[in-house]
């Protein structure tokens, strides 16, 4: 039977403009085999107190390594950003032994796998961080977010802010997670600057009202962004770097006077420095003339994944039109391991995620969704 998207792939090896979701990308330093994403996933299935993943997370990421790219769970850069139970931590070196056992299991299943790293800032809670202190943020301002406890949702605490000579040390505390990365074998890193956590906290004038150089201008309040950035450039190489960004995530209270100055800086400066790629949560169907994907598009030359909502259908449409160069497919490919051999057929058909265990559980709703085979 012929496969009318395999068999209608433009141009194999295309990186340049419209292509298939099949055909593959040139995304900085990698060779991708498809354009089809599997995007950051918290899934809480690390062993605490350790903070480590073992087999059953390193089976989980293996299942899904005909993804073009996996992007792993966002993974804590300090022992004080700590959020639910089963979160992963990479600030030690036997955490990085235990990530190594996940990246080489990808690997042998023929993927690739970049590390998304963050640190929560205000989005922590004392009961979780260890001494009860409290969050750190920029400025002394609460995300408007409410934490899950085992009592029930709880508001944040006001965070307390940052000294000007804490935040090197923040700065330093990434440059260990990211050396520790490459230690454990993963092929780039995802910066985390999107969804009200550290990184955006600094960027956004409605989380930070610092009057120092981390504050004020958009320069300044990129100015952690790009510590981070240049960090992760001098031990990975600008072609293993990406960035996740959500512009349109504003749920807790983390807006910014002029977004689109704001981006139109970062995505200027990330140009500059070359790396491989932008991952952007914004959905196909937020309305087009408030989309920041065509303002990346022209002012980044990297490539530009886009994440949210998307289906094999709005997907292949965002590809044809070159709005994009690969799609992340969150849901879809926590419940569709062989998301790829799905896309794939005439038909697709797929098996429904079960939110009851996306963070909270075992094997079940983690490693025992079926494949076709
Ligand atoms: C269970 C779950 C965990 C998530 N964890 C992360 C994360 O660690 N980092 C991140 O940037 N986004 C995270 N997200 C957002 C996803 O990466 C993705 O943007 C979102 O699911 C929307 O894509 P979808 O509509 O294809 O599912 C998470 C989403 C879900 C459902």
């Amino acid at each position: 039977m012929t496969d009318p998207r395999s068999s209608a792939d433009p141009k194999p090896g295309a990186d340049t403009g419209a292509a298939s979701l099949f055909a593959p990308l040139q995304l900085g330093d990698l060779t991708l085999p498809n354009r089809i994403v599997m995007p950051p996933l918290v899934r809480a299935r690390s062993q605490e107190p350790e903070r480590e993943p073992g087999a059953r997370v390193a089976t989980y990421y293996a299942q899904r390594a005909s993804a073009g790219l996996i992007i792993s769970e966002a993974v804590h850069v300090s022992p004080l950003s700590v959020s639910r139970p089963g979160g992963s931590g990479l600030h030690n070196a036997a955490q990085s032994r235990a990530w190594r056992a996940v990246t080489d299991a990808v690997h042998a299943a023929g993927g690739r796998i970049f590390q998304q790293l963050f640190h929560l800032g205000r989005k922590a809670h004392p009961t979780r961080i260890p001494g009860g202190l409290p969050p750190v943020a920029p400025s002394a301002i609460a995300s408007d977010a409410q934490v899950p406890t085992p009592e029930g949702p709880k508001p944040f605490p006001v965070p307390r802010a940052l000294a000007l000579d804490e935040i090197p040390d923040l700065v330093e505390e990434f440059r260990t997670a990211i050396e520790l990365s490459r230690e454990a074998g993963f092929d780039g890193v995802e910066i985390h600057a999107a969804n009200g956590f550290l990184i955006d906290q600094f960027l956004r004038d409605g989380a930070n009202r610092r009057d120092d150089r981390y504050g004020g201008s958009i320069e300044n309040r990129a100015r952690f962004l790009f510590e981070v950035i240049d960090a992760a450039i001098a031990i990975f190489g600008a072609g293993r770097v990406g960035i996740r960004l959500s512009p349109h995530f504003t749920q807790d209270g983390i807006d910014d006077s002029d977004p689109i100055a704001l981006y139109d800086h970062v995505a200027q400066a990330l140009d500059a420095r070359g790396i491989a790629y932008v991952h952007l949560i914004e959905s196909d169907a937020v309305p087009a003339e408030k989309r920041f994907a065509p303002r990346l598009r022209a002012l980044f030359s990297g490539a530009l994944i886009l994440a949210e909502d998307f289906t094999l259908e709005r997907a292949s449409a965002v590809l044809r039109d070159d709005r994009a160069d690969a799609i992340a497919f969150g849901r879809l490919f926590i419940a569709n391991p062989d998301l790829v051999a799905r896309f794939r057929l005439a038909e697709p058909v797929y098996n429904a995620p079960d939110p009851d265990t996306f963070y909270i559980g075992d094997e079940r709703g983690y490693t025992d969704y079926p494949t076709l085979a």
